[in-house]
């Protein structure tokens, strides 16, 4: 079992870079198995969830290439339609691969994704899209097949900006006959990376980044060359890890304006922000003050951040309220943060933290993004602090420990 082993205290300083987005890449990988002919995709990290996801393609009949960041994906003889389950349920974007294959093949079968540590994860609304543009779907002994002979374009409300159901509705719909509407679509920026790949190969979507999205189906797509966009998640983490240790950074490779709310937030707390084309500046001048912090769909306060920013609001002045509005049981790290000294209290979905010291201690990873505010609280944690099952931190930050060795940080990754 791997760990990661930090010490705390050490101001970081320097630069460091952000890979490709993750969850821009994933549902990217899939849609390659739409187009006639080979994508080349630039930038896919290498990480856990990508490689799962590689093994599904290739069970499926893809032919797939992954090197130095670069994956070349040609569909020419994908005939299978089912994504195994043993490989499914250890990815769930694997669910990705009904939009999909439902235009290309007429059919998908895919395992029921399974509950998850931050919440109950339905697909109700995905389904939902499916149906309007005249699939069937059919539910039996865990798995969801979904059957059209031809899609139909169609107007589809999501009752919530869902990322997963547009993106899904997004793939199916791209080669469905007719315009398809999707209203109260989520406006995450990994939707426009796959509606900007989807339209170099072909398709015709507009308004994406809104929340109407309009689709006139194509019938057929071709190979591309595509770049991913930075990951904003992993980009914000290290912002914060620059503020939490109270040092001086350069993070390279970052839209800025994928990450305009987190950004607010750090300035309100005091921290000093200087952007540029390249990337950002994150340094510490002076005490940092709690905020109030709300998570919500893009554009508001990203849940992906929730449990990092909250070890940061452990080392600030003044108390601040966390309220987390898109997951039901996001706040595991809590308990985690509390077995590092912090002061948190949670009434339902409502944290509210008190700033103390750290202290290092035996701690676990509970999910990806709680075992990188583990990280985090280690950076400024007295002594040696050991965050364990790490597996879940790989799943989404490519080669963490030596770039945040890059910048000054004690961190060492320990089989124990
Ligand atoms: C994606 C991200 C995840 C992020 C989340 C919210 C990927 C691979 N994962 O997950 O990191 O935390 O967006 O920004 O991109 N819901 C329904 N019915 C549905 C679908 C969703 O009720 O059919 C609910 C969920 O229970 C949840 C909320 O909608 O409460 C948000 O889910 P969704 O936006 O779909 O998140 P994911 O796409 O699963």
């Amino acid at each position: 079992m791997e760990r990661f082993l930090i010490t705390g205290g050490e101001k970081l300083k320097g630069e460091i870079a952000v890979n490709g987005a993750k969850n821009a890449a994933l549902p990217i990988i899939c849609a390659t198995l739409m187009v006639d002919g080979e994508s080349v995709l630039k930038d896919i990290p290498q990480l856990r969830d990508v490689y799962n996801l590689k093994d599904i393609l290739e069970s499926l009949g893809a032919k797939v290439t992954f090197k130095n960041n670069e994956m070349r994906v040609d569909p020419t003889k994908v005939t299978t339609f089912e994504a195994p389950y043993d490989l499914v349920r250890k990815l769930r974007a694997s669910y990705y691969v009904l939009g999909a294959l439902l235009p290309r093949l007429g059919q998908a079968r895919c395992a029921l994704p399974g509950g998850c540590q931050i919440g109950n994860r339905p697909i109700d609304l995905h389904l939902k899209g499916f149906r309007a543009m005249g699939a069937e779907v059919f539910m039996d002994h865990g798995t969801v097949e979904v059957k059209a002979k031809k899609l139909r374009g169609t107007k589809i409300y999501l009752d919530y900006p869902s990322v997963g159901a547009t993106i899904n509705i997004l793939l199916a719909a791209t080669m469905a006959e007719g315009q398809t509407v999707i209203e109260n679509a989520a406006r995450e920026p990994e939707i426009i990376d796959l509606a900007n790949y989807l339209n170099f190969a072909g398709a015709h979507i507009r308004g994406v980044g809104t929340d109407v999205i309009k689709i006139e189906g194509v019938e057929r797509l071709h190979g591309v060359e595509h770049r991913i966009i930075p990951d904003r998640i992993e980009a914000g983490t290290y912002m914060i890890a620059g503020a939490i240790s109270g040092g001086d950074i350069f993070v390279r490779n970052v839209l800025n304006e994928h990450l305009k709310s987190l950004t607010a937030k750090l300035k309100e707390m005091g921290v000093d922000i200087v952007e540029d084309l390249e990337g950002v500046r994150v340094s510490v001048k002076q005490s940092l003050k709690g905020v109030d912090i709300k998570t919500l769909p893009h554009p508001g306060f990203p849940t992906d951040l929730q449990a990092q920013v909250m070890a940061l609001l452990t080392q600030v002045t003044g108390p601040s309220l966390v309220i987390e509005t898109v997951w039901e049981n996001r706040f595991m790290h809590v308990d985690e943060l509390i077995r590092m000294g912090a002061d948190i209290k949670l009434d339902g979905r409502t944290a509210l933290i008190k700033p103390t010291g750290l202290t290092g201690a035996k701690v676990t990873a509970t999910d990806l993004r709680a075992g990188a505010a583990l990280i985090l609280a280690g950076l400024a944690a007295q002594g040696e602090t050991e965050v364990g099952d790490i597996y879940h931190v790989q799943r989404g930050y490519e080669n963490i420990e030596n770039k945040l060795k890059g910048i000054g940080a004690r961190i060492a990754r320990i089989t124990a």
